[in-house]
């Protein structure tokens, strides 16, 4: 045969095999070679930092292991859902429609979470939950593809609630946004501080995520309580505290909250933070050595301490990690990736945690003390946690 005529053949079949091979469906193995994680996370607006935070603790975990889980290579499509719970429903649709993502991880606010949960839920698509405190989601629409790495919006308010009496108070003051997460922490924390003997003189709320906290304040001087107890976070929780020292009250009038009041805006606070005693499910000075390493591999990569939401994140995909790992890195295997998940131990830095049956942590609610830019772990107000999960059947 003539030289240039074999040329050809040769040609002819590989150009033959290549187009076989792409008609020859991935392969099991082959299938497994990725993981496409849809981040939804706020971007913009009061929870801006937040949402950053759980991103960065999130990277820092798959970026640890090299950028694969248990050999799955992760991908990411991202949205900023503005904490906007009216985008909510459509901004997850285009995750995990179009995006096709094979897990969705968020959010912070608890209205955009309950709107990812319901489209999560339809698609039967994993969904992790790295802040959002939403007692529902682990409550009412608890689910074999829902599973949280932060905490419910219960946990830290009861523990709070539980400490306030504790500390002799007897009469207190509520002041909230008013949505699900300001609702569920403020009933939360009335549920223990009554359940311990106390009052509560007035619940008060301003609507999600307005900042004129002036005549709250003004009512506060009045009503004269013993204690005050707010849920705020993010840009919002600083400016609060500010306006609170500004009105004269910090020295007079104690103010608790759940810990995400002073957890990353203690700079912002100017001084105005310091001394506030908290609630949380982490705390800086924890002596462990998870967490050592974990802060000094946050503060090498980002440039800065982390704080409880990057812990979160980081968790979300250390239990990302665990179902995978049970699958051999291949998330179409659902069930058992999800039963995995489920029975997990996941070595956090805030101290080891297991999920409740509702996929929920099971974990200490330190009490801490801000001091300087930190949250000073100064006790532990409620050991081993677990949210009472109301109205969850799985
Ligand atoms: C919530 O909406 O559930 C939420 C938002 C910010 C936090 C904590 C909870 O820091």
């Amino acid at each position: 045969m003539h030289q240039t005529q074999r040329t050809r053949r040769t040609v002819m079949r590989t150009i033959a095999a290549l187009t076989l091979g792409a008609l020859v469906p991935l392969s099991a193995a082959q299938a497994a070679d990725k993981v496409k994680v849809g981040l939804m996370l706020p971007a913009t607006g009061t929870f801006a930092a937040l949402g950053t935070a759980i991103t960065n603790g999130f990277k820092l975990y798959v970026d640890e292991q090299g950028g694969k889980l248990a050999g799955a290579t992760v991908e990411y499509a991202t949205v900023d859902d503005e904490s906007d719970p009216s985008k909510a429903t459509e901004n997850a649709n285009r995750l995990v429609t179009r995006d096709r993502v094979d897990v969705l991880v968020g959010t912070v606010h608890s209205g955009v979470a309950l709107a990812m949960a319901r489209v999560a839920k339809s698609r039967d698509t994993t969904f992790i939950v790295p802040n959002a405190g939403a007692d529902d989601l682990t409550g009412s629409l608890c689910s074999q593809n829902l599973f949280r790495s932060s905490f419910s919006n219960w946990q830290p308010a009861y523990a709070m609630g539980k400490a306030a009496a504790e500390r002799g108070h007897k009469t207190v003051v509520t002041l909230t946004w008013n949505y699900a997460a300001g609702q569920e922490a403020v009933k939360g924390f009335n549920q223990a501080f009554t359940e311990a003997g106390g009052k509560v003189l007035k619940d008060m709320a301003l609507p999600f995520p307005n900042v004129e906290f002036q005549p709250f304040l003004t009512e506060i001087a009045a009503l004269k309580p013993d204690a005050v107890y707010v849920f705020f976070a993010g840009g919002g929780a600083a400016k609060f505290v500010r306006d609170y020292a500004a009105a004269g009250l910090k020295d007079s009038v104690p103010l608790y909250s759940s810990g995400f009041l002073t957890d990353g805006t203690l700079k912002a606070m100017g001084g105005a933070g310091e001394g506030l005693i908290t609630a949380l499910h982490y705390a800086d000075g924890l002596d462990n050595p998870k967490d050592k390493a974990f802060r000094s591999a946050y503060a090498a990569k980002y440039g800065m301490q982390p704080d409880v939401y990057a812990v979160q994140g980081y968790d979300a995909a250390q239990i990302l990690h665990a179902g995978l790992k049970a699958v051999n890195g291949d998330v179409k295997k659902k069930a058992e990736m999800r039963k995995a998940m489920a029975a997990a131990r996941i070595d956090s830095p805030r101290g080891a945690f297991t999920l409740s049956p509702a996929h929920n942590p099971v974990q200490d609610m330190y009490l801490r003390k801000a001091e300087g830019e930190e949250n000073k772990v100064i006790g532990v107000a409620a050991k081993a946690l677990a949210d009472p999960a109301a109205g969850c059947a799985m």
